[in-house]
């Protein structure tokens, strides 16, 4: 008893001193004082030898840069499980009788848990609809104040309608400013959205709930294991799986869309699942979109001592130590490559490094350009403010705060109307 209470004791002050520690970090906001920095070229082989076509790029290199982000970022995920499902709710006349909703809850194993919830509201009309699918932070309720989503039951971190880490119909709507489900529904698109804590709850605590728990092998954890966000990317694989049989949604147009930690996870899982038609990033920073590097902002150590279970436990070798990355986050936008992604950034939120996140689209462009046999997002300087570039790679700087934004959506739906909509698929094309 008295070893334990030390123990508990030992584990508690360790929290306090971390947590402490994390705060006098002072993150670097001044541009001349980024370190100078070589990025490793995606269009170089690991021996050195340069990747000269397309060809090339499919059979050896991108397979490489993959198992370097699996090694040493993300970590390694599970292959993929047969689903089971089971309708939970639908209505063909929702949202004031414009829409149609369908709530599904997806199991991953034979058991009842974990199991995530997708809330799909589609356009009332001839479907199949190309569809926007995201992680949501709040829960599906949180998305819209329509009274008919369903609670999520998972744990949830404090916020409004949380009561002891247990959503309360309170918190219906608090979060739709974030989703203009109208203006999506308008436009000709699905919305597929899904808890992040339905996946694995957010919380350190030893990678023993969520899918963490169903699908790990006993024993020590090797320093490659998945992370939370290889598992939130996973889930969304597992999500797409499913609309692969759902008949409101066309599967070989989703486009996977996060914000901030769900944008990191977005990118992740279409970086490994080529089935995502296009890929769309909200601000995701650090281990996201943004170069590594350049230490801006958030850096490596910071996110590794604030958010110990994100990574893989390799990531945390490259704490200060950034020049020894086999990879940056351009080459996890490479992964993408050729079809449609875009960046977005925010002009007060250099927490994310917004030109970071820029340098990492301009030096995923190479690859693009090669697979695709053009010059793509031909592009020297950041774009000014509220002034979007849109080649098959998009990028824009908005004014305002960390967030996800009308106008974010409203330049996704642009970029989508481009690549997403019949007639205009030149990914697909020019594969
Ligand atoms: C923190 C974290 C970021 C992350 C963000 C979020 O600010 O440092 O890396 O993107 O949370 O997900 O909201």
């Amino acid at each position: 008893m008295r070893a334990g209470k030390l123990f508990l004791v030992g584990v508690v002050a360790l929290g306090v001193f971390r947590g402490a520690w994390a705060q006098r970090f002072v993150p670097n906001y001044d541009e001349s004082k980024v370190p100078p920095y070589t990025l490793p070229d995606p269009l170089r082989f690991a021996d050195g030898t340069p990747v000269r076509s397309a060809q090339q790029w499919w059979d050896r290199r991108r397979g490489e840069i993959l198992e370097l982000f699996r090694t040493h970022v993300y970590g390694r995920s599970p292959e993929p499980v047969p689903i089971r499902f089971q309708v939970l709710e639908q209505s063909p006349q929702a949202l004031g009788g414009t829409a149609v909703r369908k709530q599904v809850r997806v199991f991953f194993t034979k058991r009842s848990q974990p199991a995530m919830d997708l809330l799909i509201y589609a356009p009332q009309g001839k479907s199949p609809w190309p569809a926007f699918l995201a992680l949501n932070f709040r829960g599906n309720h949180a998305i819209c104040s329509d009274p008919a989503i369903l609670l999520p039951r998972s744990w949830m971190r404090s916020g409004p309608g949380v009561k002891d880490h247990r959503v309360t119909p309170a918190g219906r709507g608090s979060a739709s400013s974030r989703w203009p489900v109208r203006l999506i529904l308008s436009r000709g698109y699905a919305l597929v959205t899904i808890y992040y804590g339905d996946i694995d709850p957010d919380y350190d605590d030893g990678f023993r709930n969520g899918v963490h728990g169903a699908f790990d092998p006993p024993g020590k954890r090797p320093g490659d294991a998945w992370g939370a966000i290889a598992a939130w990317a996973w889930g969304l694989s597992r999500a797409l799986d499913y609309l692969e049989q759902e008949p409101l949604v066309d599967a070989r147009r989703v486009a996977v869309l996060g914000h901030s930690r769900l944008g990191k996870t977005a990118l992740w899982a279409a970086a490994q699942d080529q089935r995502f038609a296009m890929a769309i990033s909200n601000n995701s920073g650090c281990g996201g979109a943004a170069l590594s590097r350049r230490r801006f902002g958030e850096t490596l150590w910071r996110i590794n001592t604030s958010f110990p279970h994100w990574f893989c436990e390799n990531f945390k070798r490259f704490n200060n130590r950034e020049d020894q990355l086999p990879v940056d986050q351009h080459m996890l936008l490479a992964l993408i490559a050729p079809r449609p992604c875009y960046v977005a950034s925010a002009q007060e939120d250099l927490w994310a490094d917004p030109r970071g996140e820029f340098l990492a689209v301009k030096h995923a462009a190479p690859v693009y350009s090669l697979l695709l046999g053009r010059r793509v997002f031909a592009v020297e300087k950041q774009p000014p403010v509220n002034q979007p570039v849109m080649d098959v790679l998009g990028y824009h700087i908005r004014t305002g705060k960390h967030d996800l934004t009308l106008y974010d959506w409203q330049q996704y739906l642009r970029f989508a109307d481009r690549y997403l909509k019949p007639k205009s698929t030149p990914a697909a094309q020019d594969r």
